[in-house]
Formats: C-alpha cells, structure tokens, sequence
C-alpha cells in the first residue's frame, strides 16, 4: 500500500481543511522515509486586476500576494523540519485549479492529498471550485479530506 504512494503532494490553501490533509499527509509519509512530500500553494495575482481596478496598483498587489504565500509556506517548511522525509514547497503563481493540475502533470504524483473546502466560506456544495477542478482534470488519484 505505501509502494504506491511514494511520492505525495498536498495543495494548500492554509485553510482548516487544507491543514488537516497536511496532517494526513505527514502521517501517511511517516510510515515510510522513501516517501516524499510536495507542499504547494498557488497565488492568483491576475485576480487582483478585477479586485482593484487599476493596473498601476497590480504591482505592489501581486508583490504582497506572493509575499503572504511565501511568509505560509516558510511557516510549513518550519513543521516539516521535524518530518524525516525528503519534503519541499512551492510557490506557483496563476489560477489555482491550472497550476495544481500542471503540477500534477509535470510531477506525476502517487497520491494527491486535499481539503474538500478551502477559504471561501461557502458550504452549500461538497467540493469547492479547486478541488472539484483537481478531481476532475487530474490524471493521478486524489485524496478528499473533509
Ligand atoms: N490557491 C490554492 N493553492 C493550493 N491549494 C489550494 C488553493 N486553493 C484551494 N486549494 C486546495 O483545495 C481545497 C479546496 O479549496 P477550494 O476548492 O478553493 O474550496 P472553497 O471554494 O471553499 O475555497 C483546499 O482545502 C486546498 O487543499
Ligand atoms: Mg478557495
């Protein structure tokens, strides 16, 4: 079973239920140190143009977008200092559901590990509009955590 999946990657958002399949993820890679772990989270900075109008102010936007995502991901290279796995993050700029499934294309996981939710709040339908795009583009399996 854990042959099969050696190399996991797990999208996030650092919503709660992207740190609970963060979670899950760890203790799955914890059983076998030949299993590795990708940590990536994508940045939309294009959404800021709808958001905020002007081009002059995209800049600074897309600067400080990036600068939060980098500040999350150094706050989950410092929890993955303790896991004994070959583990990385990434930062990937564009709209989410795209870049996770290049990703996932480029990288050929064994496993995808994700919230069923993420940030936006909503709750009426199961999947959020990421993880219903990753579960249905991606040609590897993937893990719901909900
Ligand atoms: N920008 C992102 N980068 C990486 N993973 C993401 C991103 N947004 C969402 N995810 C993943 O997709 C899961 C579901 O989130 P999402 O589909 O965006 O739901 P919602 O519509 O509730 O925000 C999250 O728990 C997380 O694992
Ligand atoms: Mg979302």
């Amino acid at each position: 079973m854990l042959d099969m999946f050696s190399k996991i990657v797990v999208p996030f958002d650092n919503s709660e239920l992207s740190k609970k399949a963060l979670e899950m993820a760890i203790t799955l890679a914890k059983q076998d140190e030949k299993i590795t772990l990708d940590v990536i989270t994508a940045v939309d900075t294009n959404s800021s143009v709808y958001v905020y109008g002007a081009y002059t102010s995209i800049d600074p936007i897309r600067k400080s977008m990036l600068e939060d995502a980098k500040k999350t991901l150094n706050d989950i290279e410092k929890k993955l200092s303790d896991v004994p796995n070959k583990t990385q993050t990434h930062l990937l700029e564009g709209s989410p559901g795209k870049s996770i499934i290049d990703f996932i294309n480029r990288e050929q996981p064994d496993l995808v590990v994700m919230g069923s939710r993420g940030l936006s709040g909503l709750k009426e339908v199961f999947l959020g509009s990421v993880s219903h795009y990753v579960v249905q583009k991606s040609p590897r399996p993937v893990f719901i955590v909900k």
